[in-house]
């Protein structure tokens, strides 16, 4: 008796007026289908059959490997669109198929758990899931008789006044018995208001057959369909307040939840500290103690202990424990700070590994470099690492202090202790504990002020 899946995804999702297609959209990192597929993952179904329309190439690449594709070359309704599932789908007597909408990704895994439990337990032919909602428009309304027995599912189209005053709603999520599902499935037909095949007319054909059916009730927030841009922004929303709330009760401090970014693949250890306006994205990991924000965005990156970061991009980067990164930093693939180091206010790096204690405080550009422990490096510090063909390293040695506003033309090596010039283009190497100094002598013109001031006086009275 085993649970076999299917997922509704071939509707044409126009209202969201997107190239994307729907179920591709993404939520906190991961494109909808994939919430649904997961949610439905905790039912261990030995099977899982998604239903996409023509031309779908996209939303294919984005399955994973285990689930079925199923084609509807016609958009006819989900009655026809739950046939085309299960015709791709090995079904034997005695399983339990759910289906449901690609579409309603704050469905949880537990609610899930708990419809399928009930239509086991109950030996339901069929089980549908329902909420009793603020606005029911839109939906199909559940019929109940005299005795609360659910006994059809009449779409808002098709309802009488009356009907429509109800307000319990069908969620588009349902477990069937196969063969039952089967049977009903090839008695429905398009006779109603948008001439579809509907999947919630088996009920009504299942109750005339004797069979018993039951209903799952659960929240209204679950149900939320994403039908359109606002939908998917509030959805999204849900989501990512679901996401704060649990890294909250695992000890995540947040100022501001509600403008917290959290990616579904983060990690965060106990401690961390998040203020407003910060995007934690992809591969990205933070460390306890760790402050961030406000106003990162932070994209597969790992932070360390204590580290402090805040108004800055930082992307395929690691910042060591206890580093200070900001304001407006930009810190780009390959970029290292290790512990106690620190990039400053305008400074952006790529590929370089700034080493323990070793800091860049102000206004700086460092690309392909090795900057040593405990090194300084000034303000306008440039490494001139292209040449227009290739890129070369600068490696700057331990403790060297590199003045303000240098140009490191790489390749080029500056020594352990070595100091370089304010203001030096150098090309050449430093050796270890020397100063490196490039530019012309200062001279002194004494008297210049008087005597210019003079020549202007002798021109005016001319
Ligand atoms: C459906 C239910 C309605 C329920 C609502 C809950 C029907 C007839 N009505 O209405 O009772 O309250 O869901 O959200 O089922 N799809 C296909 N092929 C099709 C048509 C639809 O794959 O030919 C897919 C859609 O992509 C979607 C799902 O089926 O994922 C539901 O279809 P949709 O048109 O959104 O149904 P609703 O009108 O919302
Ligand atoms: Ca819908």
């Amino acid at each position: 008796m085993a649970v076999k899946a299917v997922v509704l995804a071939a509707g044409s999702g126009t209202r969201m007026k997107s190239q994307v297609p729907k179920v591709l959209h993404d939520i906190a990192g991961k494109p909808m289908v994939e919430w649904v597929l997961d949610a439905l993952s905790s039912l261990e179904p030995a099977e899982t059959v998604v239903v996409i329309p023509e031309n779908a190439d996209a939303v294919v690449g984005a399955l994973p490997d285990h689930v079925t594709v199923a084609v509807q070359h016609e958009q006819l309704g989900t009655g026809h669109a739950t046939q085309v599932g299960i015709d791709a789908a090995n079904l034997e007597p005695g399983d339990s198929v759910v289906v449901m909408p690609a579409d309603t990704p704050l469905l949880t895994a537990e609610t899930l758990g708990d419809l399928v439990n009930l239509h086991q337990r109950t030996g339901s032919s069929a089980t549908c899931l329902t909420a009793c909602v603020s606005d029911p428009t839109g939906y199909g309304r559940v019929v109940r008789n005299g005795w609360d027995k659910v006994v059809r599912i009449v779409e808002h189209k098709d309802a009488t006044a009356k009907e429509r005053d109800i307000d319990e709603v069908n969620g588009g999520v349902y477990a069937f018995d196969a063969e039952l599902l089967a049977t009903a499935l090839k008695a429905i037909n398009q006779d109603n208001v948008q001439g579809e095949y509907y999947l919630p007319d088996v009920f009504s054909i299942l109750v005339e057959e004797g069979h018993s059916i039951s209903a799952h009730k659960t929240v209204e927030d679950e149900l939320a369909g994403v039908n359109s841009q606002d939908q998917l922004a509030s959805v999204a929303a849900v989501v990512r307040a679901r996401l704060n709330r649990q890294w909250m009760q695992a000890g995540v401090w947040m100022q501001d939840p509600s403008a917290v970014y959290i990616d579904a693949s983060v990690r965060l250890e106990a401690g961390a500290r998040l203020l407003p306006g910060v995007h934690l994205e992809g591969d990205t990991q933070v460390a306890a103690r760790a402050e961030i924000g406000p106003d990162v965005y932070i994209l597969d990156s790992e932070v360390g202990e204590g580290a402090r970061i805040w108004y800055s991009v930082i992307r395929q980067a690691s910042i060591g424990a206890e580093a200070e990164v900001g304001p407006y930093v930009s810190l780009r693939p390959g970029a290292e700070l290790r512990d106690g180091s620190k990039a400053g206010t305008f400074v952006e790096m790529k590929n370089t590994v700034v080493r323990e204690g070793a800091k860049v405080p102000h206004l700086a550009y460092i690309g392909d470099a090795d900057i040593g422990e405990n090194a300084n490096v000034g303000a306008g510090t440039i490494t001139a690492n292209y040449d227009g063909f290739e890129k070369h390293r600068t490696i700057v040695g331990k403790g060297a202090k590199i003045g303000s506003n240098t140009v490191l033309v790489a390749p080029v090596e500056i020594g352990e202790r070595a100091f370089t010039g304010a203001g030096s283009v150098l090309s050449e190497d430093v050796s270890d504990g020397a100063l490196g100094i490039e530019r012309s002598q200062q001279k002194e013109i004494p008297g210049y002020a008087d005597r210019r001031r003079e020549r202007h006086e002798r021109k005016k009275a001319d």
